[in-house]
């Protein structure tokens, strides 16, 4: 199937899906309201802002608004009928209509904001409506794109713009996706399909495809793109030559016109490996000028280019350890290759050397990222950023907040989250991530003493930091709906909300989501906003308890399998043995790694009493007839999440096919599919988590309920 064929499908749409507007409550068609849509600027991306404004518009009250001349380019995507001169100026008769544009160019949006306008910075806008005219204004053709794309959420999800004053502007300056796609057309832990980047070792993508995704990336105001996967191969570690620029200044050129910058990740060994020196020590002279060669090529090609995103001395890729040197001295030196030209270097604290062991009570991979890492605060370049995933381990359904975050008080950083489901279900169960997240952004780090949370430790204000912000894998592949359960895509929706406003809640944003792409119907809002809010909760009820993680098949990492993690006979993450459970992190008897929290959260990891329940087997070693604060022990909460988890998961599939005839066919077939999955494979999970621990600890359910 072509991109085109794509085109007209729901689930392609995602939440373009512009579905008739309908009043929510009284289900009667709304009277359409603009006529007409103007503006005085002339730039590529005004020109798309005014494109998504008349699609959206025409689709939604089913007649297109004139376009003004003066905003379209004559042969341009958008050269609809010209209302005459006077529309420019937003003063087109009786008619009300929409002013889109920046304040430089459009005198009558100086006008209608005046002073307030100051406030906006680089990326924010306005919109007010006054006298028949809906004006969207900012100080950057971005700006303005990302007024219209709020425009058309407030119309798509039932909401009178008139009666909106909107000023808005980013929390976070960085918001980002990682793509981990390889050249080969393989996604690294990908469940959509192949790369809609590469295929056959070639950069080769459908332009229209790209454009749509990086519509969908900007609706929710992301704004920088790493385009090949972190783990950087042989050919990849090209990207950085003339072999390849030609082409990847194609994409970023597609990137631009959405405001979206791009970044490479690359590998750090390419001097030796691209440039056949003898070395990549960062120290070294002649590695320093390749990398700054290589800086000057890439923005001859790509002038706004982003930089670079690299993943060293982490899971055997190369780093600056082999040649004696640090972290510092390995993100610095590149940053001194791209800081001529304003850009920068994204530096991940994914870095870990060892394992859980049942012999070594003191080794833990969770000390990692802080032990590598929290010495060198201060030592980075002002152009570095430190990428650090939202906990210790690894994007694990349950598990601490990372204490690096907040740790380092002189070093720039941004938390990353993974979008794409590789511990909670691969996009075959349903697990909306945005709770986990909010969970993590509302953390309180107790950096500087108080009112520290995760959220303003990414934006940069605890510690007045002038770069931050948010990264995360992206989900989606090749896949005609773009991230194979369909209602996935609520999971990117929802980071891309959040990148820009972390206050929002998850079920506002799962509400928006859900009106954008199925309409306004309260019957279908209140159902998908009901099951995508209960499923981080099922999931977790049916898989690994307690905040213990990892009990999954090695390598692809999907379904149950209790001691399975890629870890040898010494190795699991979980220490189950006949008396009890769980790892003990205390600073007292165990890792210690409770220890590298601040102030009241380090007691409250290391007291049995207090350490939160779900965070329980994560932090401490108990009997399986220890007391949870529910009053269950251990065990019986064990066998009870997992029946109770199981069954939730079967319900799921009910509670869609309830809604059938209501959503699109294809979206339902796909979704209902996934669900029926869903179920039965919660059983497979249940069982087996529940039988590993009554064939360990012997304590048969109080329930009696049938254990194999
Ligand atoms: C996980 C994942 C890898 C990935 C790594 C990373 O370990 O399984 O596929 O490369 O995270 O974040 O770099």
């Amino acid at each position: 199937m072509n991109e085109q064929q794509h085109a007209g499908r729901a689930d392609y749409r995602a939440w373009f899906a512009y579905h008739p507007r309908v009043d929510l409550e009284t289900n009667m068609e709304k009277a359409p309201t603009y006529a007409w849509i103007a503006s005085s600027d002339r730039n590529d991306t005004v020109r798309a802002a005014i494109s998504v404004l008349a699609e959206g518009i025409g689709a939604m009250f089913g007649e297109t608004p004139w376009v003004s001349a003066l905003a379209t380019d004559p042969d341009g995507e958008t050269g609809k009928r010209s209302v005459g001169p006077n529309a420019a100026d937003g003063a087109n008769g009786a008619d009300s209509g929409i002013l889109v544009g920046t304040f430089a160019a459009n005198e009558r949006l100086r006008e209608i904001f005046g002073v307030e306008a100051a406030e906006l910075g680089r990326e924010g806008f306005a919109i007010r409506t006054k006298e028949g005219v809906t004006a969207i204004g900012a100080h950057t053709p971005v700006g303005a794109l990302y007024g219209a794309f709020h425009l058309l959420r407030l119309l798509a999800t039932g909401a009178d713009p008139s009666g909106h004053e909107v000023f808005e502007r980013p929390a976070n300056k960085l918001r980002m996706i990682n793509q981990w796609d390889n050249i080969d057309g393989s996604i690294e832990r990908g469940y959509a399909g192949p790369s809609i980047f590469y295929r056959d070792d070639a950069i080769d993508f459908e332009p229209a495809r790209i454009r749509d995704y990086a519509r969908l990336l900007a609706s929710v105001g992301l704004n920088a793109i790493a385009i090949n996967n972190v783990n950087v191969h042989r050919l990849e570690s090209r990207f950085v030559t003339e072999d390849y620029l030609p082409r990847l200044a194609e994409l970023a050129a597609i990137f631009r016109v959405y405001g979206i910058k791009l970044l490479l990740s690359v590998n750090f060994a390419a001097p030796i490996e691209v440039g056949g020196l003898p070395t990549a020590d960062p120290l070294d002279e002649a590695v320093q000028q390749w990398w700054h060669e290589r800086a000057a090529a890439i923005y001859e090609a790509i002038p706004d280019f982003c930089g670079f995103l690299v993943k060293a001395d982490s899971e055997n890729r190369p780093g600056p350890f082999t040649y004696g040197r640090g972290h510092a001295e390995g993100a610095n030196m590149l940053a001194d290759a791209l800081g001529r030209h304003g850009g920068l270097v994204v530096w991940r604290c994914f870095v870990y050397n060892c394992k859980q062991d049942w012999r070594d009570r003191k080794t833990d991979r969770a000390r990692a990222a802080y032990d590598h890492f929290m010495p060198l605060d201060g030592a980075f370049r002002d152009n570095v950023v430190l990428q650090i995933k939202n906990g210790p381990m690894d994007f694990q359904a349950r598990e601490p907040v990372s204490p690096l975050l907040g740790a380092m008080e002189r070093t720039n950083q941004v938390v990353e989250f993974q979008i794409t489901q590789e511990y909670t279900g691969q996009q075959r169960h349903l697990c909306y991530l945005v709770p986990q997240w909010k969970t993590v952004l509302d953390f309180e780090t107790h950096a500087l003493g108080g009112a520290a949370p995760v959220k303003r430790i990414a934006d940069g204000s605890v510690h007045g930091r002038t770069l931050g912000g948010f990264a995360a894998v992206s989900n989606i592949g090749a896949d005609p709906n773009w991230t194979g359960h369909p209602l996935a895509q609520a999971n990117l929706y929802g980071y891309g909300r959040l990148a820009w406003n972390p206050e929002l809640s998850a079920e506002a944003i799962a509400e928006e989501w859900a009106l954008q792409t199925f309409g306004a119907n309260r019957r279908v809002a209140d159902a998908v906003v009901g099951m995508l809010m209960e499923s981080p909760d099922i999931y977790e009820s049916y898989t690994a308890p307690l905040g213990v993680g990892w009990m999954v098949n090695p390598n692809h990492h999907y379904g149950p399998n209790v001691d399975g993690y890629e870890y040898d006979k010494w190795g699991t993450y979980h220490f189950a043995d006949r008396d009890g459970v769980g790892v003990d992190r205390t600073v007292r008897s165990g890792t210690g790694y409770a220890g590298q929290y601040r102030g009241s959260n380090a007691n409250m990891y290391e007291s049995l009493a207090d350490c939160p329940d779900e965070l329980l087997l994560f932090f401490h070693h108990v009997p399986y007839g220890h007391r949870l604060k529910s009053g269950r022990t251990v065990i019986q909460h064990i066998y009870d999440t997992h029946f109770d988890g199981a069954q939730r998961a079967g319900e799921l599939a009910q509670r869609w096919a309830s809604l059938e005839g209501l959503v699109a066919a294809d979206v339902y077939d796909e979704a209902l599919a996934r669900f029926r999955e869903q179920a039965e494979h919660a059983k497979e999970w249940r069982d087996r988590i529940n039988t590993y621990f009554y064939r360990k600890s012997g304590v048969p359910d109080e329930q009696g309920r049938t254990i194999y």
